[in-house]
């Protein structure tokens, strides 16, 4: 059985999640609105892995005979005014999600929630590899520095990418 405060924790990290999957939208929307569908592609992509975070955890939550309570999400905002400062603001989103999930650990260890601990280190690698791979997408923008030709390449290796829902 979840202790109470683990449980009203794990339902605000769904919240976050869902927050998360609503900013990526709000970014992919952006990307559409200047003409760079592989980066529209990218936070789509994103913002699915997002909601399947979300489902993880509602899923861990019922589990463990919790109750899944659902709260608003808040507005994410719509214009950035540049890819750079979208992609910024992308790598700040994960870094916080990051100190939530070590919050959540925190916390589970001070319950002596094992169970909760084991689950959560799931999330933890998870965070390790969102901030590395946004941050490797930053680095790329940095060096291309506007040129538009670069950009353009950049533009189609993005819509590449693929969300494969993880099977563990
Ligand atoms: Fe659910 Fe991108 O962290």
């Amino acid at each position: 059985m979840l202790t109470k405060k683990t449980m009203k924790a794990l339902n605000g990290q769904i919240n976050a999640e869902i927050y998360s999957a609503y900013l990526y939208y709000s970014m992919s929307a952006y990307f559409e609105s200047v003409s760079l569908p592989g980066f529209a592609h990218w936070m789509n992509m994103q913002a699915q892995e997002e909601m399947f975070h979300a489902t993880k955890f509602v899923g861990y939550v019922n589990e463990r005979g919790g109750r899944v309570i659902l709260d608003a999400i808040d507005k994410p905002p719509f214009e950035w005014g540049s890819t750079l400062k979208v992609v910024e603001e992308v790598l700040k989103h994960e870094q916080k999600v990051t100190g939530l999930i070590n919050g959540l650990v925190d916390l589970a260890n001070k319950e002596h929630d094992h169970a909760s601990g084991i689950f959560l280190q799931w999330f933890v690698l998870e965070q390790v590899e969102e901030e590395a791979s946004v941050g490797a997408v930053l680095g790329k923008l940095k060096l291309i520095n506007n040129d538009s030709s670069g950009m353009f390449t950049l533009d189609q290796e993005m819509g590449q990418r693929v969300f494969t829902p993880p099977t563990k």
